[in-house]
Order: C-alpha cells, then sequence, then structure tokens
C-alpha cells in the first residue's frame, strides 16, 4: 500500500501509468469528452497539470502557474497539502474504499463530528452526498418532505446546480430554457444589490401567495459575481420565513469553509438557517457534498427516501475532516482576514475610475471585478480575454457574472502573501493592457 501511495507525490513523469504527452492528452480529450464540459471554454491548448503545490500547479513540463480558480472555490488547501496526503493514506490504508449506504465508517462518523463543531447549534444532521447539484436536490426534498408544501422561492442571479432539480431553481435563462425544469413550483425574487426594502417586501407577498416549503438563498452569490446584499439582509430574510413558517435554505457550496473569511456564509449576518447545503471545498478535492440540519427534519424522513450509492465514501470523509482541522490549526480564516481580504481590497482600489470597470466587489477570499462596455453594458468579452491572457502569463483567473462580464479571483486559502503580491500586480498589468469591447 505504501508504495502505491508513493504514487501520490508529485513526481509523475517517473511513473508509466500516468500519461505524459500534453497532445495525447488534449486529442484523446477533444475527442470523446461531451461538448457541455467546460475544458476548452478559453483555448483549444489548455495546460495538462500533473502536480501542485500550495497555491501553485505544474505542468509537464515543469511550468508553474499561480492558482486563482481553486478549482471553482473547492481546494481551499490548495495542491500537496499534508493534511491532505496524510488523510488519503489514512482512509486508504486498509483498503476499504467504498461500502456502499448501508453500513456505517469511522471516517464518516468522526466527520459528523468534525461538521457539527463548527456549525450552528442544532444542525447537527446530515443527508451526505455526492455534488452541490445533488446537496440542493436534497435540500429541497426534505423541506418538501418535512412541511408537505412543494412551492418554493429562489432569488434572481442564484447558482444552484445543473441537475434538473437544483437548475430550478438556478436563475439563469440560457442553462434553463432548453430543458424541463419545475418552472410551475418556483418563484424568483430580487436579490438586494444596494438597498434591501423593495426586495424584501417583494419576498413578503411572494411567500404569502405561493406558501412554499421553502426558500433558498446563497449568503453572498459567487458565480454570478460576487454579489454581496447589504448587512442585515439574510437576517431579515430569516425572520419572514419563521413569521411564514417557512423553511430557510442556506446555499453554502460556494462560500462555505472559509471563502467569506468565516466558517459560512450566514456567519457574517449571524443567522441559523433551517437547512445548509455544503459541497466544494468541503472536502477541498474529492466529490463530497452534504445538507445540515436539525433531527426534526433529517432524521424524519423514512429510510431510503435520499440514497446514492457513493454518498459519504470514507476517503472523500477523510479529506473532508483533514480541511475542518487545517482551517483550524493554520488558522486559514485569520489568513484570509489578515492576508488575503486586505490585499483584494487594495487592488480594488487601484481600479477604482479605470476604463470599462463597472465595480470591483470583495468578500474574504474572493473578489470580481466586473467589467462594462461604453454603452454601460456588461462585457464578458474582456473578462475573457484578460482569462486567456493569464493563461499565456502563468496565471489561472477565473470567470463569472451573471453576463459572464466578471473577472473572478478565487485562491486557495492557503496562497501566501508574496504570491498574492505578485499575481495580483499581474493581474493588475493584464487588466490594464486589455481594452473595453465594443
Ligand atoms: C452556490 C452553489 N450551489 C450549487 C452549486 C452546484 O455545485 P456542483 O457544481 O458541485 O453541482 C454551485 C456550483 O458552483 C454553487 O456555486
Amino acid at each position: 500500500m505504501a508504495r502505491d501511495l508513493e504514487r501520490l507525490k508529485p513526481d509523475p513523469l517517473a511513473d508509466s501509468a500516468v500519461m505524459n504527452d500534453s497532445d495525447s492528452i488534449l486529442g484523446l480529450t477533444l475527442e470523446h469528452e461531451s461538448s457541455a464540459a467546460n475544458t476548452f471554454r478559453l483555448t483549444d491548448r489548455p495546460p495538462v497539470f500533473v502536480s501542485g503545490e500550495g497555491a501553485e500547479l505544474i505542468t509537464h513540463s515543469g511550468d508553474r502557474f499561480l492558482d486563482f480558480v481553486a478549482g471553482s472555490s473547492t481546494n481551499v488547501l490548495g495542491y500537496g497539502h499534508p493534511a491532505h496526503r496524510d488523510a488519503l493514506e489514512r482512509s486508504a490504508t486498509g483498503g476499504v474504499f467504498h461500502t456502499g449506504t448501508r453500513l456505517p465508517s469511522s471516517f464518516r462518523a468522526k466527520l459528523y463530528e468534525d461538521l457539527t463543531s463548527v456549525l450552528p447549534t442544532g444542525l447537527n444532521c446530515f443527508q451526505l452526498v455526492n455534488s452541490g447539484a445533488e446537496a440542493v436536490e436534497a435540500a429541497i426534498k426534505a423541506a418538501q418532505f418535512a412541511t408537505g408544501r412543494h412551492g418554493l422561492i429562489a432569488f434572481e442571479g442564484g447558482y444552484h446546480g445543473r441537475t434538473l432539480g437544483a437548475l430550478s431553481v438556478t436563475d439563469n435563462k440560457r442553462i434553463r430554457e432548453p430543458f424541463s425544469v419545475l418552472d410551475d413550483r418556483v418563484r424568483f425574487v430580487p436579490y438586494p444589490a444596494s438597498e434591501t426594502e423593495g426586495p424584501l417586501v417583494r419576498l413578503e407577498q411572494t411567500l404569502q401567495e405561493l406558501k412554499p416549503a421553502a426558500m433558498i438563498v446563497e449568503a453572498v452569490q459567487g458565480v454570478s459575481g460576487v454579489r454581496i446584499p447589504p448587512v442585515g439582509f439574510l437576517k431579515q430574510v430569516r425572520n419572514l420565513c419563521t413569521e411564514n413558517d417557512v423553511l430557510l435554505i442556506v446555499d453554502e457550496i460556494w462560500n462555505g469553509f472559509g471563502r467569506c473569511g468565516t466558517w459560512f456564509g450566514f456567519n457574517r449576518d449571524d443567522v441559523r438557517p433551517d437547512l445548509v447545503t455544503m459541497g466544494k471545498a468541503m472536502s477541498g478535492s474529492l466529490p463530497l457534498a452534504g445538507v445540515a440540519g436539525p433531527a426534526e427534519i433529517l432524521q424524519a424522513w423514512p429510510p431510503g427516501m435520499h440514497t446514492s450509492t457513493f454518498q459519504g465514501n470514507p476517503i472523500s470523509c477523510a479529506m473532508a475532516s483533514a480541511v475542518i482541522e487545517t482551517i483550524r490549526a493554520d488558522d486559514l480564516l485569520g489568513h484570509v482576514e489578515r492576508a488575503i481580504e486586505p490585499r483584494f481590497r487594495a487592488f480594488a482600489e487601484q481600479l477604482k475610475g479605470a476604463p470599462g470597470i463597472a465595480e470591483c466587489r470583495v468578500c474574504g477570499a474572493q473578489i470580481a471585478v466586473s467589467f462594462k462596455k461604453a454603452t454601460g453594458a456588461p462585457d464578458a468579452d474582456r473578462s475573457t480575454e484578460v482569462q486567456r491572457a493569464g493563461l499565456s502569463a502563468g496565471l489561472l483567473l477565473y470567470g463569472g457574472g451573471i453576463h459572464g462580464e466578471c473577472l473572478m479571483l478565487v485562491p486557495p486559502l492557503v496562497i501566501s502573501a508574496v504570491q498574492l503580491d505578485r499575481g495580483l500586480r499581474q493581474v493588475l498589468e493584464l487588466i490594464q493592457q486589455s481594452n473595453p469591447s465594443g
């Protein structure tokens, strides 16, 4: 076993089982992969990484890329973190990689304990699943079962995943319209950018008209370009849910485990949701997601109501415990507060008033630079141009925004101050070298 695990260490060139020729890898991927995957969106020659260290990814030929994407807000511990390597080794050593949903596992039990330690009191039961979208669907099902009602309220600009149920509460016409989502059950309400009064009035009216099972909301809208509601908004949403006897699902798949500089995005407003969806950074790399809630909801539905073959597999669970332990032990939330967020804020200041910049939004370890054309319309082309230029400069940059108009930086939380200073200097230059389109 120990010899097998050697293969996980960063020397893949020495291993003939690992394909190490970029042309073959790209050729096979292009030929066989569904075009719905996003592999070739920016370029037909994306880099192929074979190893990583901290916030850097390394190609076959040894080129290093500084990562401002973190696997779409997933790899909070970066690459090759000793805590992750150790978790992998401990959970894989016995050779029990999967036992199905009918048998307990020590790694799953330990994860329940660890999750309970970072969630609000009473949110101590869990439904584990394999992806964020599935967590959203499990939360919706749990809410529908608990209330006996089926309606749902979601927010404009919200992103909750692309399986049919999750897509039903995702506000994006381009990816919804070709499919048969649950349109008749879902109503979208405005997500406030500055003032909350109008959106809260609409929300209250919709709650009373629809009498839904639940409302699903992101504490900060991540994929839609770090859209941050005014302080106190989530608390008012909480109060409205309580007054109208509607369950509040806070989707923490993007924000959870440190992205906002707090364990969860809802900690910013000190709110206690009824159900919390988690994924991405939860395991920090392997497929694992889940729903947290009280026993009255998650232990009230009959056995077998929501299972899936790989849910809660021991290796993913061990990796997730390592994330929680490391965020705590290495004070990564403090690192976000002291090193990452202040640098993002200074970077945003430098861009203030620059041509074609609509706004920069910062929340913890995430920043969105929103581009606009001379007409004021969203400028998605410029975001794409800067992301492409980043690839040539050894930087992995992310795109987001409701119209794709944002350049986003979402680094692993372990990124160092030196890496941030260097990377942000480069990104600033790339933005300054690009021009507003249209
Ligand atoms: C807030 C939020 N919810 C749900 C999802 C869907 O997660 P997954 O891609 O793992 O299905 C995402 C993915 O970006 C997300 O940001």
